[in-house]
């Protein structure tokens, strides 16, 4: 609770305390004029006893009344809000509060906790999702390998079909290893806030090496290669951004048919540094468009093009942790462009 909630909640005391105190006063003066009306006491007597216990008892019987009050509106959430929390600590994350309270500030804290509880449960249900991703993506090639190895303990096939198990076998395992360094990566950076290690470094240079880096790939599939870098020097994580270069030009390259073009492009627009990546490739349906930095992700059901489907979520927490943007614009078999924004 901030010092202003506090605060006010003491404001809420003192006055309801107050108003019990002059509630009492007026109740005790009705009663002492309305009994000396009837006759009933004497006030003209030395010590009015009579007076003192008919104030008493107005004090108490209006204090009870306001004490009553002030729990029901005061103390009953608060013991609601209480349970509520013992609930989620015990890891119910489905607990929520009625929000309607008389008192400003309990309202607002019971608010709060709905949107924590909210919070929680959405992470809940997110890691939920992870683990069962993460099994069912590990799964298939395991079965791949247990498959093809079984069939390999067969003396009886031929050479030909020996080096194709094998080749099976690899493939999965290199899918293996790829998931799970994708996973321990992602699971590192999402564990971090800041950019830990920094350095000054040319980033048109680094999106030539990228680009070189993957010469066997896009020479293989005849692409036109279209680039306009222009030079930058920049203050980052050279390692995580390389990755980040790294994982969009795979993608261009994959996702593009043969003799297409990629083009890439740097510059400097509005005090950011922005990288531009396009393909006239196969393109993102829309309504995948919002889905492709997600764990797992691929538009493509069948999952025809391999990969794990974390390409782009590194991409998005690694931009997210240099304080940048990433978005893409895309055309069903027209192509799809990248926008990365770092700020200077
Ligand atoms: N340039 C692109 N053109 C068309 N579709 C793309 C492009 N980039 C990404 N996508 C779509 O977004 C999905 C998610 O991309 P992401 O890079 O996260 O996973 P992936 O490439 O399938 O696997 P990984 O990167 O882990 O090898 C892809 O499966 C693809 O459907
Ligand atoms: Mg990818």
């Amino acid at each position: 609770m901030n010092k202003k909630s506090s605060s006010s909640l003491w404001v809420s005391f003192v006055v309801s305390s107050c108003a019990s105190v002059i509630l009492s006063f007026f109740l005790g003066s009705w009663i002492i004029i309305f009994f000396r009306r009837m006759g009933i006491v004497d006030f003209r007597l030395p010590f009015p006893y009579e007076m003192i216990v008919i104030s008493v008892f107005s004090g108490i019987i209006i204090g009870t009344i306001m004490m009553l009050i002030v729990g029901c509106s005061i103390i009953n959430p608060l013991a609601k809000l209480r349970e509520a929390i013992r609930e989620v600590a015990r890891g119910n994350f489905d607990v929520r509060l009625d929000e309607k309270i008389g008192i400003e500030q309990i309202r607002e804290m019971v608010h709060d906790f709905n949107i924590m509880a909210d919070e929680i449960s959405g992470i809940e249900t997110l890691r939920n999702d992870f683990i069962a991703n993460v099994s069912h993506e590990i799964k298939t090639p395991i079965s791949s390998i247990e498959g093809y190895a079984t069939l390999l303990q067969n003396d009886e096939i031929t050479e030909q079909d020996r080096k194709e198990y094998s080749e099976f076998i690899f493939e999965s395992a290199k899918k293996l290893s790829t998931l799970t360094s994708n996973i321990l990566k992602l699971s590192k950076l999402e564990n971090q806030e800041i950019v830990q290690v920094k350095n000054k470094f040319s980033l048109d240079e680094q999106l030539r090496l990228a680009i070189l880096t993957l010469e066997p790939q896009w020479t293989e599939k005849e692409h036109e290669l279209d680039i306009e870098l222009e030079h930058i020097i920049y203050f980052g994580s050279e390692e995580l951004l390389l990755q980040v270069w790294l994982n969009l030009l795979v993608n261009a390259v994959k996702f593009t048919p043969s003799k297409k073009k990629i083009s890439v492009s740097l510059y400097r627009e509005d005090g950011a540094v922005v990288v531009k990546i396009a393909d006239e490739g196969i393109g993102i349906p829309k309504e995948a468009q919002s889905h492709i930095f997600e764990k797992f992700y691929q538009a493509d059901k069948m999952r025809s093009s391999g990969g794990t489907g974390l390409g782009l979520a590194l991409v998005s927490r690694i931009v997210t942790l240099c304080e940048g943007s990433v978005s893409v614009e895309s055309e069903e078999g027209k192509g799809s462009v990248f926008t990365v924004k770092l700020p200077e």
